[in-house]
């Protein structure tokens, strides 16, 4: 059952390229338009939503984050992204016209089930982004995007998130197609490149005995820091969570904008922080302004580990490890930045001894609050 891998999480993270492709299929026309007819809101109640709020735990919840930025970007509506256990507790501000997207892979998280309930009571339209068929939360929702990843069995998602994020940036598109906001050659030059990205993650994985004998070499560490900017932001706290759940290491991700007012204090000699590093083309300010904080880290000892993209010359001099992805727009950058911060934890976990597929004190499924 475990298709030759020792560990259900190896199998789910090679299993990521089919996943992505098959949450896509049959979605995407020739001509490049979205048909989501399965998302049954009609057009006339997306082109009256005024806000945007996703609500999800976790990995999902990560998901959510850059969620955020595709749909801003896309669309011009504005969008919020709330941990679901925080989320019905603070009297949120929410109406008919608010649209609330719920992120699950299991569709039973209870803090997330929860938080669409008190959403449905206020009016508002929920949709759901669900890896699991006729689930609880796609069940209680006005309307459900399946994710295609197939079973996920490894406590720790993996291929569930890339799934999620692709369902996102659907979910955007979608948005924008159907409200003629920015509908130019930006969109359907990412719509071009998501049909290809499946390619680009399997390329991805192709790559990455280095960075198993790279996390084979930190395994006494006691501590790992992530930074990321832009999209890599949740790249970077996604990083940091796998870590921590797999490999019981301390780890946090951090908004590298956010290092000189207070986390940089935390670098000390030979501490391994991972920068996730955004193309150098399109938001070409920052990735300058990351290249120096990559200097400003390493001038204080730290032992950085960037990954960036493949041409992006700027950061070599900086890099004690590097670590090579594909070039893709901005946006999608995490479908292929996330990979190797999977291994990364994965294979830490394996040389500390863990268990990888049942980390100690997580459950599958959190069904309850
Ligand atoms: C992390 C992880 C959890 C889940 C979270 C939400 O690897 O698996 O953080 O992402 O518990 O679960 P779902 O998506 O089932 O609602």
């Amino acid at each position: 059952e475990k298709g030759g891998y020792d560990y259900f999480m190896l199998k789910e993270i090679a299993e990521q390229p089919k996943a992505v492709a098959d949450t896509l299929l049959g979605r995407i026309d020739a001509a490049g338009s979205l048909t989501l007819d399965e998302v049954r809101i009609s057009a006339a109640e997306l082109r009256e939503v005024d806000k945007v709020v996703i609500v999800a735990c976790g990995t999902a919840f990560h998901a959510g984050l850059i969620a955020k930025y595709a749909i801003e970007h896309w669309t011009r509506i504005p969008c919020e992204v709330e941990l679901a256990s925080e989320f019905r507790y603070r009297d949120p501000i929410l109406g008919p016209r608010s649209l609330v997207i719920a992120i699950s892979q299991s569709g039973e998280t209870m803090d997330t089930l929860m938080a669409l309930r008190h959403a449905r009571e206020q009016g508002s339209k929920v949709l759901a982004i669900c890896n699991t068929n006729g689930s609880t939360i796609p069940r209680e929702s006005d309307a459900v995007l399946y994710t295609h990843a197939g079973p996920e069995v490894a406590v720790a998602s993996t291929k569930a998130f890339l799934t999620q994020l692709v369902a996102c940036y659907l979910v955007a598109l979608y948005l924008g197609q159907v409200r003629g906001t920015k509908w130019g050659d930006e969109i359907s030059a990412v719509v071009r490149d998501l049909s290809h990205i499946s390619g680009e993650v399997e390329r991805v994985l192709e790559t990455m005995e280095p960075v198993r004998a790279l996390a084979r070499s930190l395994a006494d560490k006691k501590t790992v820091l992530f930074l990321g900017r832009h999209v890599g932001y949740p790249v970077a706290l996604e990083g940091a969570l796998k870590l921590k759940e797999l490999a019981y290491m301390h780890a946090e991700g951090f908004a590298a904008g956010e290092l000189k007012h207070g986390p940089i204090a935390l670098i000390e000699e030979d501490l391994p922080v991972v920068v996730v590093v955004p193309s150098p083309r399109g938001r070409s300010v920052i990735h300058d302004k990351i290249v120096s904080n990559i200097q400003e880290i390493r001038a204080r000892g730290a032992r950085t580990i960037v990954i960036a993209e493949e041409g992006d010359e700027a950061v070599v001099p900086y890099a004690d490890h590097l670590i090579r992805i594909p070039a893709t727009p901005t946006l999608l950058q995490p479908l292929v930045a996330t990979v190797p911060l999977q291994v990364f934890a994965c294979e830490l976990a394996t040389a500390r001894g863990n268990e990888v597929d049942q980390p100690r004190n997580l459950a599958k499924s959190v069904t309850v609050e």
